[in-house]
């Protein structure tokens, strides 16, 4: 379903692209003042308090993932962008659901997890290992960027020198419109579409005979009540995997070393010297610098279970970065502690039934890479020039670092 995109710039039009890649003062302001606000300009309501966020992402007997507005851009309109209803995850409720997430399920069991462990180590240990001691590096470009669009080739199970195509449609079919060229990006995307559709169809094919340990053959062998994926399906089943994990990694990846570097810079060596501290520096850096995670739902009933009639059909935009900040959650919320107890239990991966299905994923690439880091260099350092403003652009999740250079020495 091609669903009208709302546009955020109309609810929070941001003065500087620093303050969006960190709007932290409006998440306090809205927390205290506003956690439940109507937006008219975009017809739209809007929480921020941890347990409305929860509410909403998870209660889809009040709240469904099926209307037809969206804060989310996707895909594109040809037949080869858009993803069948039949295996859409994310527009569906429960039951149906269900089903189909069962058999998405079938390409990210722990089994699967287990076995991708050593190939994710091995591209991190590479991109890594590229990176000169004593040196200067841009980190998005060294390591951010390519390592989620490299492992999730890999798993594909597709030519690894591939992999800068994928990198290519993905930052075409997943980037945000703009009102200015709606046209424009939309033949964009449906010729990139067109091209990552044509490039995939007969590799999926080619695996039905000669299955193999990857993602594609896990969707060819996966059966749920009796029901399996077409060849078309898994071509477009795999572009909205792609949609899902790749920008979303590489941002998270970036946002980590920015943080290492500005917000706690003693954190880096707390690290060298206890790397075990990793998986949750990784859970804090997506609760306290996973900025922009929103997710919208349409209301299913009438109902005032945020504290004001909601009524039927009214669009609900559930700020999980906001949620990650609400002290009635987490103590000093405000601040980055990797020592924190309940770091895990922030809301940057959702909740309920859409709870993300590459979380597991995601955190081993995370740890993964910041780990091999760790090993390689003593000491991270910012460089002075470095002019944030001027390093940011607006893609799928809200601004993201388009570069960040770091001093390192071995
Ligand atoms: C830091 C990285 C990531 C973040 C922050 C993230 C975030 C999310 C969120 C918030 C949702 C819930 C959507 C909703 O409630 O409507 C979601 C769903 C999903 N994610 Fe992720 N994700 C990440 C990485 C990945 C990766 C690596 C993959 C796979 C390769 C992936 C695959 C999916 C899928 C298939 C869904 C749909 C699940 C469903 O609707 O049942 N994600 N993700």
């Amino acid at each position: 379903m091609n669903k009208e995109v709302i546009s955020l710039k109309e609810v929070k039009s941001f003065q500087t692209r620093s303050e969006e890649f960190f709007p932290i003062n409006w998440y306090k302001e809205m927390l205290h003042h506003n956690p439940v606000y109507f937006n008219e300009e975009t017809n739209t309501w809007h929480v921020f308090k941890y347990e409305d966020v929860k509410e909403v992402l998870s209660n889809y007997e009040f709240f469904s993932s099926e209307g037809s507005r969206t804060t989310i851009p996707v895909g594109a309109k040809n037949k080869e962008g858009s993803i069948p209803d039949a295996v859409n995850v994310t527009m569906v409720d429960p039951p149906n659901h269900r089903k189909r997430r069962s058999l998405l399920s079938a390409a990210f069991t722990p089994r699967s997890l287990k076995n991708w462990e050593p190939r994710i180590e091995r591209i991190a240990a590479e991109l890594v290992e590229d990176i000169e001691g004593n040196s200067t590096v841009d980190i998005v470009q060294a390591l951010a960027a390519p390592l989620p669009s490299m492992v999730i080739t890999e798993l594909f199970g597709v030519p690894i020198e591939d992999q800068s195509k994928f990198k290519h449609w993905v930052d075409i079919l997943f980037q945000p419109f703009d009102k200015e060229n709606q046209e424009e990006m939309e033949l964009k995307k449906q010729a990139a579409a067109k091209e990552y559709y044509e490039y995939l169809y007969p590799i999926v094919v080619e695996k039905r005979s000669n299955p193999s340990e990857d993602i594609i053959s896990d969707l060819i062998n996966a059966e749920v009540e009796g029901q399996k994926f077409t060849d078309d399906e898994i071509v477009r089943t795999t572009m909205a995997i792609l949609g899902a994990g790749v920008e979303t990694t590489s941002h998270a990846l970036a946002n980590t070393f920015y943080s290492l570097l500005y917000d706690d810079p003693s954190l880096y060596e707390e690290l060298r010297n206890d790397v075990e501290l990793v998986p949750k520096t990784v859970e804090e850096m997506l609760r306290y610098r996973f900025q922009s995670s929103k997710r919208d739902r349409t209301v299913k009933k009438d109902n005032s279970l945020l504290g004001h009639e909601l009524k039927e059909g009214d669009v609900v935009v559930a700020w999980m970065s906001a949620a990650n900040m609400d002290g009635d959650m987490f103590d000093d919320p405000f601040s980055l502690n990797i020592h924190r107890s309940n770091n895990k239990k922030h809301l940057t991966f959702g909740k309920g039934p859409h709870f993300c299905l590459g979380a597991p994923l995601a955190r081993l690439e995370l740890t993964t890479a910041l780990r091999t880091f760790l090993q390689k260099f003593s000491r991270i350092e910012p460089v002075e020039s470095f002019d944030l403003e001027k390093s940011l652009t607006t893609s799928a999740p809200g601004q993201s670092l388009t570069q960040l250079p770091i001093k390192v020495y071995k």
